[in-house]
């Protein structure tokens, strides 16, 4: 009996330890497959110094219109596709435009957009940025009726074209303005008042406007909340946007809550606001540069205007003559890079937790995808197939709701400018990606009226 008991303990032991042994070998077979795969999988790259990563070297300032010396070194180094180490995460840098594509189409599926945390603070918790699943649907669906009501307004049209007029109007007797400033106050003016139907003299418009500008340094300033920091003076000036736009909407709520809709109003605005101000400021850059596409677009706008009386505000019919204007559009889009990257993060087993960059900038400016892609040339536009190789409105379930509506109200300003102003840029100026794009001297025009506007 001792015997058998000291036999059927040997045997329990060697079956526990047996099986202790294939747990841990199928432990270490798997953890070292993994790491195999996720070795196998991961492109090549570096990643920096420990903590810092690479994140200086990629926000290094670099002009908008090139790929700066972090893409342009890393790319030829590793290829489109590298690893390395961005605000705090392993990332996978991507400048494949197939990649690209891949990522955003499988938005919530594979990968999902993360923005890193500190700009949670100042976008707030509703924002459509930071929001995802069914709330990001609902609410994002907010933001498109808004859009899409707009953009076929006729009051809308007619709102368009008189801040235009008015914008130009100020500039008589100028010899030069300062037009980063000018687009900003226009498109700011614009957006606050078809939002909230605050006309651009009430003071409410001036509170708002300047609460907009202390909200927007804080995205590109240090994430530190101490008194007086640009971030905690943005943080502060979000929340009083806040009250003072649900003091306005309050009364017209319905379906959403009002915290939700003070936030999509702002993410409107924000979205909205500076991203179409910048696009405004490229395409005069480029003009400037380019005389003979400045002057095949005055062509195809005095086209128009000849149909119509003189003070005759634009409408949708003459909008949809603006063709070669929506290529200088779209050509400033591929050039300028408005936005030169969007945040994700992978779902994938392999790269989960691991950011993701779709940069627009690499495919924008890719010689394998655009003929001499650093020219300005608006006319290759005229080959349909372009629009599948950028993608400045991003894409998938999150592809900018707003862009048809920037592009209206930037071909009604054209026309307004092109037909009234010559314009000359200094020529030290250029824009630069921060990586926000900001011109080295605010874009300062020295301007002639045309015959027709003196
Ligand atoms: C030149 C003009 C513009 C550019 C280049 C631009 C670019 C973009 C890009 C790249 C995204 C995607 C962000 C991501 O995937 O993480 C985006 C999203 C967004 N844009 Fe725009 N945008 C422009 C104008 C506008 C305008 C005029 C509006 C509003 C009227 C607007 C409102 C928004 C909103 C609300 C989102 C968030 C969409 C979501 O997450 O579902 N944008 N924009």
């Amino acid at each position: 009996m001792d015997i058998f008991c000291c036999r059927l303990l040997d045997t329990v032991f060697a079956i526990f330890l047996g099986l202790c042994l294939a747990l841990l070998l199928l432990f270490f077979k798997s953890f070292f497959w993994k790491q195999d795969i996720r070795a196998r999988n991961l492109p090549r790259g570096s990643e920096g110094w420990p903590l810092l990563g690479e994140t200086l070297a990629f926000l290094w300032p670099h002009r908008s219109n090139s790929f700066g010396s972090f893409l342009q070194d890393h790319c030829s180094r590793y290829g489109k596709v590298f690893k390395s180490h961005l605000f705090g995460s392993q990332t996978i840098v991507s400048c494949d435009h197939e990649l690209n594509t891949f990522v955003l189409q499988n938005e919530e599926r594979l990968f999902q957009a993360s923005y890193p945390k500190p700009m949670h603070g100042i976008l707030g918790k509703y924002s459509l940025l930071v929001v995802s699943g069914d709330l990001h649907k609902k609410l994002r669906r907010v933001a498109v009726n808004f859009v899409t009501a707009s953009k076929s307004s006729s009051e809308f049209h007619r709102c368009v074209d008189r801040l235009s007029v008015s914008m130009l109007e100020s500039w008589k007797g100028r010899h030069q303005v300062a037009f980063c400033k000018e687009a900003k106050m226009f498109a700011l003016s614009l957006m606050v008042k078809t939002l909230l139907s605050i006309e651009p003299e009430d003071p409410r418009a001036r509170k708002i406007l300047a609460d907009f500008l202390t909200y927007m340094k804080g995205f590109v300033s240090l994430p530190l909340y101490i008194p007086g920091t640009p971030y905690a003076m943005a943080v502060k000036a979000r929340a009083r946007l806040s009250s003072t736009v649900r003091e306005i909407i309050e009364e017209r709520r319905r379906t959403s809550s009002a915290a939700e809709m003070v936030s999509i109003v702002l993410d409107i605005l924000l979205g909205g606001y500076e991203t179409t101000a910048t696009l405004m400021a490229l395409i005069v850059f480029f003009l400037a540069h380019e005389p003979a596409s400045l002057l095949q677009l005055k062509e195809e706008h005095l086209a128009i205007r000849q149909k119509k009386g003189s003070e005759e505000p634009l409408n949708g019919e003459d909008y949809k003559q603006m063709e070669y204007t929506n290529d200088v559009i779209c050509e400033a889009l591929r050039c300028g890079n408005v936005v030169k990257f969007v945040h994700r993060t992978g779902r994938l087993t392999i790269s989960s937790g691991w950011k993701v960059f779709p940069i627009f900038v690499g495919t924008h400016l890719d010689l394998t995808l655009h003929e001499n892609p650093m020219k300005f040339n608006p006319l290759r536009w005229k080959d349909k197939a372009m629009s599948k190789k950028v993608m400045p409105f991003g894409g998938g379930l999150r592809l900018c709701p707003g862009a048809e509506l920037a592009r209206l109200i930037i071909a009604f300003f054209l026309h307004h400018l092109v037909l009234s102003f010559r314009w000359k840029t200094e020529p030290d100026d250029f824009p630069i990606a921060y990586p926000y794009v900001e011109f080295k001297r605010d874009l300062v025009l020295e301007i002639e009226p045309t015959e027709n506007h003196s």
